[in-house]
């Protein structure tokens, strides 16, 4: 598949998922509880305020508008237009004047070289055909110095004991809500699928590799308390179905 067809596709994917992606579990704020622990997470991995932030692949907002809230000058780029019109009505909502959203490839942001201190995302790296160039880009645009943040998970359940947990999940969640929870619908087509080499990748080792490769001096940190926090606030049939850990790379831009 030619890179031209699998970023339409991704984008036509997104702009179709924009209007029910905050409902759902493991990706909207469902509670003041996980919002707290967002906050703090951001408040520990970027300590100099305000900082500047380039948030790739923003989607609805969820990390922007935080970093927004705690008075980072935070820029979000994403290829969907749906999914940033509700990120802009939200800022909007806000009050916000420290955020702003704009179409951009995450691979190739064509943002100015040297120039954010901060370069974060989340839940993106699972969906970029070429990680690696993403991340070249990403060295880019920070200044020396400056800081890369990759927050995400092990989306694809590879574990029996996963596997299981997330089949009854399904079981439970077609009974209690009348509808055929095996459905994959909203889901990439199997093409594109295998053109997303860390689709089904579930070792922070690979991605924390890929960062040190592109010269940056990388730690690991465990999202374990954002995750409790999320889990607490979903419904038992939705704590089965996202069995996921999240966790976030961090990079230093050395030269
Ligand atoms: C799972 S959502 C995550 C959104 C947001 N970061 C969050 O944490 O809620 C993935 C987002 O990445 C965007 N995306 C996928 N590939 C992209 C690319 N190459 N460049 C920019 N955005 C991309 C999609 O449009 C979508 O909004």
């Amino acid at each position: 598949m030619d890179d031209n067809t699998i970023k339409k596709g991704i984008t036509e994917l997104w702009n179709n998922a924009y209007t029910n992606y905050d409902n759902c579990y493991a990706h909207g704020m469902k509670s003041e509880g996980e919002k707290l622990e967002w906050l703090r997470l951001l408040d520990r991995l970027i300590e100099t305020k305000p900082s500047e932030v380039l948030d790739v692949g923003a989607g609805t907002g969820f990390v922007s508008l935080l970093l927004a809230e705690q008075g980072h000058n935070c820029k979000g780029v994403d290829l969907s237009e749906n999914m940033l019109s509700v990120a802009r009505a939200k800022a909007e909502k806000a009050g916000y004047t420290n955020v702003s959203f704009a179409i951009a490839d995450a691979e190739d942001t064509k943002e100015q070289s040297n120039y954010y201190d901060v370069v974060i995302n989340r839940h993106l790296v699972w969906t970029l055909p070429h990680p690696e160039k993403a991340i070249r880009d990403w060295k880019r645009v920070l200044k020396p110095g400056g800081k890369l943040i990759i927050m995400e998970g092990n989306w694809h359940y590879s574990r029996p004991s996963d596997k299981l947990q997330v089949f009854l999940g399904r079981c439970l969640l077609s009974i209690q809500e009348k509808r055929n929870a095996f459905s994959h619908n909203g889901d990439y087509d199997a093409d594109l699928k295998k053109s997303l080499p860390m689709l089904k990748s579930k070792n922070a080792k690979r991605l924390s590799n890929m960062v040190e490769d592109a010269g940056f001096a990388v730690s690991v940190v465990a999202l374990k308390d954002v995750d409790r926090a999320e889990k607490k606030a979903m419904p038992m049939a939705y704590r089965l179905l996202n069995p996921h850990k999240r966790i976030a790379v961090i990079g230093i831009k050395e030269n």
